[in-house]
C-alpha cells in the first residue's frame, strides 16, 4: 500500500473517533507528558489501534495519541514517539507526523530531552531550536517523493519559524522563564555520544544534540507545516571530568524542567494566532 493510502486510512480511523479537524500537532519527548495535564481531552487512542502506527517501546513514552483542546485551539498530541533507534525506518518515524498534518494540522510544536554541548549550558536549561544540523541521521524523504506531500527539494532556509522563536521568548519572559537559543544536532542514537564526538559536535557548531526531532521536522516542513522546537538539556557532553549518561538520568532532568516548557507551549498554542503564524 503506497504512504498516502496508509495516511488516509490512519486519518479516517481518527476522524471516525473524533471528526473535528485540528489546527496544532504536539510531539512530547521523553519526560515532558505532563504537557496532557494542560489539555481538555476529549478522546485518547492508543497508537497500537491506529492503522499502520508503529508501536511506542522506548520507557517513558506511553504511546498514544490524545486529541482535544488548549484553550480555544484545536490539538492533537503525541504523548510517546517513534525514534529511528527503535527499528523503524525513517518513513515510519515520520508518519504520524503526516498524519497530523492531513488531520488539519499546520503547526507543529516538537519537544524533546537533549545533550548539551555548548559550554554555558546547565542541566535543566531549556533551549528553543532555532535550527538543525541533520547529516548524521538518515533522511526521510530518501527514495521517490510523494508529490502529494511537498516538493522533491524542499527548501531548508528556515525550517523553525522565526516568528514563533520570537513569540517563544515573550511569553517566556512573561511567565519569568530564561530561554536558550541553539543549534540541534541530530543522531541515530541509541548510544550516548564518546567524549569525542560530543567535542565534534561542538565544533561543528551545535549547541546539543540528541537522537530525535530532525526527521519529525523534515518531514513537517516538507508538507508546508509551520514548526516550533524546544529542548531540555537533560546532560552536559563536554565536561572533562568523569561523565558517564545513563536513561535515567536525562528522564529525571526531563521531569524536573517539564513544568516550564509545559507552560511555554501551552500559552504558545493558546495565544497563537492562526493566519499570521505567530
Ligand atoms: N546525546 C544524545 N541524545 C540525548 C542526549 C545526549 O547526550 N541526552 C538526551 N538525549
Amino acid at each position: 500500500m503506497d504512504e498516502i493510502s496508509k495516511i488516509n486510512e490512519a486519518v479516517g480511523f481518527i476522524r471516525a473517533r473524533h471528526a473535528d479537524p485540528v489546527q496544532v500537532g504536539v510531539i512530547l519527548g521523553s519526560g515532558l507528558g505532563g504537557f496532557i495535564d494542560h489539555l481538555e481531552v476529549s478522546i485518547e487512542i492508543s497508537y497500537a489501534e491506529i492503522p499502520h502506527f508503529p508501536v511506542s517501546t522506548v520507557e517513558g513514552h506511553s504511546g498514544k495519541l490524545i486529541l482535544g483542546k488548549v484553550g480555544d485551539k484545536a490539538v492533537v498530541v503525541m504523548a510517546g514517539r517513534f525514534h529511528y533507534y527503535e527499528g523503524y525506518t525513517a518513513q515510519e518515524v515520520v508518519f504520524p507526523v503526516r498524519v497530523m498534518q492531513a488531520l488539519g494540522a499546520h503547526f507543529l510544536f516538537v519537544s524533546n530531552a537533549a545533550g548539551g554541548v555548548n559550554p554555558g549550558f546547565k542541566v535543566g536549561d531549556l533551549m528553543i531550536i532555532k535550527d538543525h544540523i541533520s547529516f548524521s541521521i538518515v533522511n526521510p524523504l530518501l527514495g521517490k517523493n510523494i508529490e502529494a506531500l511537498g516538493p522533491r527539494f524542499p527548501d531548508m532556509s528556515e525550517p523553525y519559524s522565526k516568528a514563533l522563536v520570537s513569540k517563544a521568548h515573550a511569553v517566556a519572559s512573561t511567565l519569568g522563564h530564561s530561554l536558550r537559543e541553539g543549534i540541534y544536532y541530530g543522531v541515530t542514537g541509541p548510544t550516548f555520544e564518546t567524549r569525542a564526538e560530543y567535542k565534534m559536535i561542538h565544533l561543528l557548531g551545535a549547541d546539543a544534540v540528541g537522537m530525535s526531532t530532525v526527521q519529525e521536522v523534515i518531514a513537517a516542513i516538507h508538507c508546508g507545516m509551520t514548526v516550533f522546537a524546544m529542548s531540555v538539556i537533560t546532560d552536559l557532553g563536554i565536561r572533562e571530568e568523569e561523565n558517564i549518561i545513563t536513561h535515567q538520568e536525562v528522564l529525571d532532568a526531563a521531569n524536573i524542567a517539564a513544568p516550564k516548557l509545559t507552560s511555554i507551549f501551552k500559552t504558545m498554542i493558546e495565544t497563537l494566532d492562526l493566519v499570521s503564524a505567530n
